[in-house]
């Protein structure tokens, strides 16, 4: 079976990509708004003027109310829904989750998606929310298995075929999960039970799932992060491979009045001005909107609006090789997010594996950058160099500068290289005049390693006040300081 995801840009783990479906190709990332069948402010055939190329429904809602069951056994679910792009359709496991019983089979509701003509079907998986016993995980996780490995039995040809990677906040029991549904192979990997750490601001916690999943899946597997819906975290969840995120959020903010941000949610109650430029945004003062007696649709389709932004923003930022920069920047919006980060760059070893070897000029955004995987494959690299004789470190050019049979540029966070290097990537960084403390402690780090290659090498340090940390007395004893 030939694939449907097609890689076409990467960086750091994340990717712009082409997902085949029998209602047509979508580019990736991207959001699927949830339509309910019941109730829409905003008609699915209004999606495609906000960004939306594929929409998402829940086949449950429908099979449970013979009107909608019956037009959709009888017409399709595309006519039900009066969209002709791609449709996924989710089973029923939410409400699953949310009163512990539904009225149907996996069977019944896979092949129910399967005669609406969903172009995703998704089995009914066990949604196991975060800190669970052991035993209760690895008990749901076994009945979630049979029944993906039942659809898929069902499902042969036309509709793909999700298989949502549960295991609580077990990372083993994600990985493992990943690895065993990669076997029977899926067409897309939705990331499950996420919302619960996502509607407690859990960021970190969700880097860790994510990774965890992502370790057993084969890169190429296209990812569906289910339930993700702010775009604050998209930009986060792409860098670590997730392809598809779905959106109630923009209706279900909208109704408590909320306007979404990437920064952040307001009230529209709070709001004094509108900082946005949207088609809605821009034609009214924020007390207008307020006023408005259809507040709650204005604000669904601003929240759509600036859903689609981001998602732009992060393939162009793909295209030019700063998604961690975007990253980084929209971990500052929350100490939460700030927290996801850190957690982020303990996964470097990671992230370096994916990330592209060569990219844009790495601009430095604060401490958390001395953690990027461009600072960990350098380190990696060190040995690389061959040095002989008398070797000068210094940040700018000296006087004493031909005396020496290298000469090395010292630039934070990387630490010395070679000056013939400085003009190319990654060591044409973008960084600050004054370094931070931990820019400096990578980069001495660096230093003190690249000494340690090099025994027989007689270095001098020509170290700037601006660079005074505590590790300057480790090298000391190793190199000449002046
Ligand atoms: N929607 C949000 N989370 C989940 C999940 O874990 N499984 C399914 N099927 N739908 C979801
Ligand atoms: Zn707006």
């Amino acid at each position: 079976m030939t694939s449907r995801f097609e890689i076409l840009h990467k960086d750091a783990a994340g990717r712009i990509g082409k997902l085949t479906t029998a209602h047509g190709v979508v580019e990736t990332p991207t959001v699927m708004p949830v339509i309910n069948p019941n109730i829409q402010t905003i008609k699915p055939s209004e999606m495609r003027d906000f960004g939306a190329q594929m929409l998402i429904t829940n086949s449950y809602i429908i099979y449970r109310k013979e009107e909608l069951r019956e037009k959709a056994l009888k017409d399709g679910l595309h006519s039900l829904l009066d969209f002709d792009g791609p449709i996924m359709t989710d089973s029923g496991s939410f409400q699953l989750s949310v009163y512990g019983e539904v009225e149907v089979s996996n069977e019944q509701i896979v092949e129910f998606q399967q005669k609406i003509g969903s172009d995703i079907g998704v089995p009914l998986d066990i949604p196991t929310p975060p800190n669970v016993t052991r035993e209760q995980a690895e008990s749901e996780l076994e009945t979630t298995i049979q029944r993906l490995k039942a659809a898929r039995d069902l499902v042969k040809d036309g509709m793909l075929l999700a298989g949502p990677v549960q295991g609580s906040s077990y990372p083993d029991l994600r990985e493992q999960c990943a690895s065993t549904l990669s076997k029977v192979g899926f067409d897309v990997y939705p990331f499950g039970a996420v919302v619960p750490l996502m509607e407690t601001y859990r960021y970190a916690d969700l880097v860790d799932v994510i990774i965890a999943a992502k370790k057993g899946l084969d890169p190429s597997a296209p990812v569906h992060l289910f339930g993700a819906g702010h775009p604050m975290m998209f930009a986060l969840a792409v860098s670590l491979g997730c392809d598809l995120f779905d959106s109630a959020a923009y209706a279900l903010y909208a109704k408590d009045r909320r306007y979404i941000t990437t920064t952040g949610t307001y009230h529209v109650d709070k709001l004094q001005y509108l900082p946005c430029s949207c088609p809605i945004c821009v034609s009214r003062t924020a007390e207008q909107l307020k006023k408005a007696s259809n507040c709650q649709d204005l604000l669904a389709r601003h929240n759509l609006y600036v859903t689609f932004e981001e998602i732009r923003h992060i393939k162009q930022s793909i295209k030019e090789g700063n998604l961690l920069e975007l990253v980084e920047q929209r971990c500052r919006a929350h100490p939460r997010l700030l927290s996801a980060l850190k957690q982020m760059y303990r996964y470097s070893d990671w992230l370096e594996q994916h990330d592209p070897a060569s990219k844009s000029t790495f601009f430095y955004c604060g401490p958390e950058s001395s953690k990027r995987p461009e600072i960990l494959r350098f380190s990696r690299r060190l040995d690389r160099f061959s040095l002989k004789g008398k070797a000068l470190i210094r940040a700018s050019p000296t006087r004493i500068d031909s005396e020496f049979d290298h000469v090395l540029i010292f630039r934070p966070p990387f630490g010395a290289f070679p000056q013939e290097l400085s003009e190319i990537y990654p060591f044409n960084t973008e960084s600050v005049h004054n370094p931070d403390y931990e820019s400096l402690e990578e980069a001495y780090m660096n230093v003190l390693e690249l000494i340690g290659l090099n025994p027989h090498v007689e270095f001098t340090f020509m170290i700037a006040d601006r660079f005074e940390h505590p590790l300057i007395e480790k090298l000391k004893h190793l190199a000449t300081i002046i």
